[in-house]
């Protein structure tokens, strides 16, 4: 039975940059347990932490040298117990970040991989079987060994073994053949799986409430659902039989496939059907060109199409069974961050979406107050990623409440106002309504995942959608434009109203809001 997340707030912390409790300029595990209550008053449930395992830092901690332990610039694994105790004291759930289709190069079980004799760890890692031997994403001659290793993502990150889905041996041709390829149920990946079972159950027993998982859909080579649903599945079901409650969250950004691997939770970033359209595809604010359509919905233009994205989720509502869930990221560590071409008023559009719309809502640390993206700094593999991983802006102060260190390891952002302190005060802030809206929805099952959304497709703006469960219909209506629009509609009692005007009829203003029900 899976974890019910019908009415869950998931809030994204990169650890670096939370808060920093030691003075050493990187935040920490105490520093996040120092800001617990925060993320409790802003109505988050389960908390996602990116990595903060022993990792020599050459991407952002998605290179890991030891699993089981915790890097010593976030702490200890005291210092994790007590953050586990102080969020559970909280009701707040912690999930951490499950990198198991790479290790670092500097893993011990890759370095001994390397070795010309042959040991334990000889197959934890894809290997042809000589160097002159190539293969789409395979590093050459830097082992004793004869063979060539496959990378998963940067060329320090060697993909551990869990086999391929097919191998097609039929090639006689030794330059072509793949003859050192292992079948995903192949005995001799056995001992890796026993590790990743070891990792699991290390973190499961210290209390943790689940995972994120990193390049979900990459473990097993050669692609197709059966062998990776097959492969997950093993780690999961082990996992769910001894503590039913863990909560697996992909990284996938397809849930009608990740659900089929036992996973319950899935959410769509950059590169997920139709996230571009809505919220990033405008010229420049895509990491990725060829995912930029021209025009977001969410922009003062009202140029853009929500069809794709809509109609995605819509169909997913239709073939997603009960327990299985998706999120919409309002940010990720590996975007730029929403606030690019956004005023606060456009923002308030997107929460009033993101909290109100079908899903289960993910903000990444800082989108609550709006916090801009810096283009122009590059650390720790980030490249134009890194710009959304600088410091959680508490203060307006100097060095934004972050750190008391004159040198923050990354860079703090120079934007007055947008800061917890600034915007807890003032009443009409992003904050303040990322906070009310997280409110309602959490008084009204309404807005929870399973309640059903109904959404006007005739025509593109306004965006207009009814929340349904049971007797109770709730009416949205949301202006991401400079225009404005008149609604012949009648509400029976507002929930929500921002720049609009409700009485015999609706109307919406420039990034007008109104929530109410019929
Ligand atoms: C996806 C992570 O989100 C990203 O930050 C990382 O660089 C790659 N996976 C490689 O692990």
């Amino acid at each position: 039975m899976a974890t019910d997340l019908s009415k869950s707030i998931i809030y994204q912390i990169y650890p670096t940059s939370f808060y920093d409790s030691n003075g050493d300029g990187i935040g920490d595990l105490n520093g996040i347990a120092q800001k617990l209550d925060y993320v409790k008053e802003l109505g988050a449930d389960i908390i996602w932490l990116n990595p903060i395992f022993v990792s020599p830092f050459k991407d952002g901690g998605y290179d890991i040298v030891d699993y089981c332990n915790i890097d010593k610039k976030f702490g200890t694994l005291q210092d994790f117990d007590n953050l586990i105790k102080k969020a559970h004291s909280l009701g707040i759930k912690i999930l951490l970040d499950l990198v198991i289709g790479h290790t670092s190069d500097q893993h011990p079980w890759f370095k001994a991989s390397k070795s010309d004799k042959r040991n334990k760890y000889s197959d934890y890692y894809v290997w042809t079987n000589s160097i002159f031997i190539g293969a789409p994403k395979a590093i050459n001659g830097m082992a004793k060994r004869n063979g060539n290793y496959l990378v998963n993502y940067y060329a320090f990150q060697p993909a551990l073994n869990f086999g391929y889905s097919s191998i097609d041996n039929s090639s006689d041709d030794p330059w072509v053949n793949n003859k050192w390829q292992m079948s995903y149920l192949d005995e001799r990946i056995k001992p890796l799986h026993n590790e990743i079972h070891k990792i699991l159950e290390f973190w499961f027993s210290r209390g943790v409430d689940g995972f994120r998982v990193d390049m979900t859909a990459s473990l097993i080579k050669g692609g197709g659902i059966e062998a990776i649903s097959w492969l997950w599945h093993t780690f999961i079901d082990r996992v769910k039989e001894k503590y039913p409650d863990a909560i697996f969250m992909a990284e996938w950004g397809y849930p009608e496939q990740s659900s089929k691997c036992g996973f319950d939770i899935d959410y769509f970033t950059h590169e997920s059907i139709g996230y571009n359209d809505m919220f990033r595809g405008d010229p420049g604010t895509n990491l990725l060109p060829a995912f930029e359509c021209g025009h977001s919905y969410f922009a003062k233009e009202g140029k853009g199409s929500k069809k794709t994205f809509i109609e995605y989720t819509l169909k997913l509502s239709e073939e997603l069974n009960k327990g299985n869930y998706y999120s919409i990221a309002s940010g990720y560590h590996d975007m730029i961050r929403m606030s690019i071409n956004k005023n606060h008023d456009l923002l308030k559009c997107v929460f009033a979406f993101l909290l109100t719309y079908k899903n289960v809502p993910l903000i990444y640390y800082g989108d609550e107050i709006g916090m801009e993206h810096n283009f122009k700094i590059n650390k720790d593999g980030g490249y134009v990623r890194t710009g959304a991983r600088t410091p959680m802006q508490w203060t307006d102060g100097n060095k934004r409440g972050f750190t008391e260190n004159n040198r923050p390891y990354l860079p703090v952002g120079k934007q007055k106002g947008i800061s917890v302190e600034s915007q807890e005060k003032d009443k009409n802030s992003l904050l303040n309504f990322v906070k009310d809206l997280i409110k309602i929805r959490k008084e009204n099952d309404v807005f929870g995942f399973d309640a059903e959304v109904l959404v006007e497709m005739n025509q593109e703006y306004p965006l207009i959608y009814v929340r349904k469960l049971g007797n109770k219909q709730v009416y949205v209506a949301i202006n991401p434009t400079n225009k404005s629009y008149k609604i012949d509609k009648k509400l029976s009692k507002i929930i929500y109203i921002n720049n609009a005007e409700v009485d015999s009829d609706i109307r919406l203003n420039k990034y007008g809001i109104v929530i109410g029900e019929i």
